[in-house]
């Protein structure tokens, strides 16, 4: 149950990774093993435009999305002390991911969680409010992560596989590792 040495300010963990890697879970047992809260930067997104994900993908586009999704997690990586899990799209904007890496070089870390593509698409193949697996969900959710891997390895200061063992047992492989240093 130790608590890894973070920034100053800032979030003790940032989750990154592909929908459905369950950021949302592992992210909860962290914060539960790190006494910390969770904050989600689509729930953000959410409760202040009062709209769901979807409908601003569709009233509005990706690109007012990544926008609105920039600003939270620029706002959330220096307000927010606890375990900040991403959007799965967060890292496709360049000035997310410069905010990732001035969080990295002030002592911060950022999980990036793998999946394989099965366990992701049992959680969220059939979800209304993942708009960009509208269609054949598999075939999106492949291009996508091939599309953004290499902005994953970017931001990422360690990665852990997620999805073949419960979230509690993850979140303790990502304490362990961020115990390294
Ligand atoms: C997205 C992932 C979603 C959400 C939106 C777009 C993406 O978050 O931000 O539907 O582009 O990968 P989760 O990764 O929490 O599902």
């Amino acid at each position: 149950m130790t608590r890894p040495a973070g920034p100053a300010q800032g979030p003790v963990a940032v989750l990154v990774g592909p929908m459905g890697s369950g950021k949302t879970a592992v992210g909860s047992a962290l914060a539960r093993r790190w006494g910390a809260s969770l904050r989600d930067t689509d729930h953000d997104i959410e409760d202040a435009t009062g709209r769901r994900v979807a409908e601003i993908f569709a009233e509005q586009g990706e690109d007012a999305f990544r926008e609105l999704e920039h600003r939270t997690v620029v706002h959330a990586l220096t307000t927010h002390d606890g375990v900040l899990a991403l959007g799965g799209g967060a890292v496709v904007h360049p000035g997310t991911r410069a905010a990732l890496a001035d969080y990295v070089a002030r002592g911060g870390h950022v999980v990036l969680l793998e999946v394989a593509p099965d366990v992701a698409l049992a959680r969220v193949g059939h979800d209304p409010n993942r708009p960009l697996l509208a269609g054949d969900a598999r075939e999106r959710w492949a291009a996508l992560l091939e599309a953004r891997q290499a902005w994953y390895d970017e931001v990422a200061t360690v990665r852990v596989r997620s999805g073949a063992h419960p979230a509690t047992q993850v979140a303790r492989h990502v304490e362990r590792l961020l115990a390294r240093g």
